[in-house]
């Protein structure tokens, strides 16, 4: 498959390295300078993915849906723009915070594990995550989605406090924290702590491969489709 990359920062050379390691040939690279617009030549590309930066996101996929071309969207922090997806026309995207099959099985883990832990309100619970000194945004996506999991399996957890607390925190309260700190690709880490034990279920990215080589896999599954999906849509399929 020829795959066009919008972004050829740390994702975007991850994805390159990874497309031509799976059989596939990257036909054009779009970036801050060369950028994507509906004049763009694709060099036939039949996909595109997307790591940029989420202020140019929304028209990013407004031009793939004007030029035909499916678009993996890998890009986070626009999510708030989410609503805007169904009135643009022509469109075919999947989208994640999270392109990691790995991270994807972690998700489910984390549901199962909050379903279990749920009725034993004696077990409080902790959301940790570290990436890199250069990642933009903060909490990661993934661990807003983690969040969200664990609040809608935890009757004892109401709402999410993403900063410090400036006191003593409410029990009801998921303490989601964030460091950012050298390299690091992405650790989500969830702990389960009662005056007995502690239960600890952590992910750690060991590079950015796993995130390129899903995103790969999405565009491959995601070519010959029409509309708007998910990784639970593509994995779903995958499984
Ligand atoms: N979904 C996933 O699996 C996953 C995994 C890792 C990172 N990410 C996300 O991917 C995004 C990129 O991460 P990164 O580490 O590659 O960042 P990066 O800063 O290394 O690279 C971003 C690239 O996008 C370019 N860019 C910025 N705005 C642009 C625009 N309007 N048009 C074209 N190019 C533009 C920059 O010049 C840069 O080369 C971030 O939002 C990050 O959170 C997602």
């Amino acid at each position: 498959m020829k795959i066009a990359l919008l972004g050829y920062g740390r994702m975007g050379k991850e994805v390159e390295r990874q497309a031509y390691a799976r059989g596939h040939e990257i036909s054009a690279i779009f970036d801050i300078n060369d950028s994507f617009s509906p004049e763009s030549d694709v060099r036939g590309a039949q996909a595109v993915i997307s790591f940029v930066l989420a202020e140019g996101v929304l028209y990013h996929i407004k031009v793939a849906a004007q030029l035909g071309l499916p678009i993996v969207e890998g890009t986070t922090g626009w999510y708030d723009q989410l609503d805007q997806l169904k009135s643009i026309k022509n469109l075919t995207i999947i989208y994640s915070p999270n392109f990691s099959i790995g991270v994807y099985q972690f998700t489910k883990l984390t549901r199962y594990a909050a379903q279990l832990m749920g009725s034993l309100p004696e077990y409080d619970c902790f959301l940790h995550e570290f990436h890199h000194v250069g990642k933009a945004d903060s909490p990661s996506g993934t661990a807003k989605k983690l969040a969200h999991v664990l609040l809608e399996n935890l009757p004892h957890k109401d709402k999410v406090l993403y900063d410090t607390s400036h006191g003593v925190i409410n029990p009801a309260t998921l303490h989601v924290t964030s460091t950012r700190v050298g390299r690091v690709p992405g650790t989500h880490e969830i702990g389960f702590d009662s005056p007995a034990d502690e239960i600890v279920l952590r992910h750690v990215a060991h590079g950015r491969e796993g995130f390129a080589s899903g995103a790969i896999r999405a565009a491959e599954w995601l070519v010959g489709k029409t509309g708007i999906y998910t990784m639970d849509d593509f994995m779903h399929d995958f499984n």
